[in-house]
């Protein structure tokens, strides 16, 4: 198993595919490594690019303020990275070549942070980690269990700041997780 310190190392001098050439900072990953919940979204935006940190824009802020609602502090008791590390220019979805060739990294986080509960950040997210036709306006807030942890997915922030009418099932799937958590987790929330 590699360490952390040596996997943050070949991420961040990562050169596997050409999103490389055209970031400002590898968008590695933030929040708690004992964490009992990580999250995953799809990758990384001008903001996240910009500082280096996952979910720092404005979706970022509104998905901090809703996990506030739950107990879930990134400072305190998650983690949160995304498929690909590496901002896709404009912003487009990232392309199947660029999730293969980033995708190792994040399994490695998987392992390491060893946590009981993955949600998955809108399609993208879920479709690499619970099944590849995914639905997210059908399955969001379904639990899968893999190898003893519960996987699920929510509609990912930009989607909640284009369409506010989908906060309320989201809320519905906050709550779901924070059940979840009652069941499954021992750290304290
Ligand atoms: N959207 C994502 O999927 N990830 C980020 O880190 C920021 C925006």
């Amino acid at each position: 198993m590699m360490t952390w310190e040596e996997l943050e190392r070949q991420c961040l001098a990562c050169q596997r595919c050409a999103l490389a050439d055209s970031r400002t900072h590898v968008v590695f990953g933030a929040g708690q490594r004992d964490a009992e919940v990580m999250f995953v979204g799809e990758g990384p935006g001008e903001h996240e690019d910009l500082q280096g940190e996952p979910f720092v824009g404005r979706g970022g802020l509104l998905l901090d303020e809703m996990l506030s609602l739950i107990g879930l502090y990134r400072q305190k008791n998650f983690y949160i990275c995304n498929i690909v590390k590496c901002r896709p220019p404009k912003n487009r979805d990232p392309l199947n070549t660029e999730q293969d060739a980033c995708i190792g990294y994040l399994r490695e986080q998987i392992v390491l942070v060893r946590p009981k509960l993955i949600i998955c950040l809108g399609r993208i997210a879920a479709n690499r980690l619970i099944h590849d036709d995914y639905k997210i306006t059908k399955e969001h807030g379904q639990w899968v269990e893999r190898d003893g942890v519960f996987y699920t997915a929510i509609y990912h922030p930009a989607a909640l700041l284009r369409d506010p009418s989908k906060k309320p099932e989201t809320f519905v799937d906050l709550r779901s997780i924070r059940e979840k958590i009652r069941q499954v987790c021992t750290h304290t929330y």
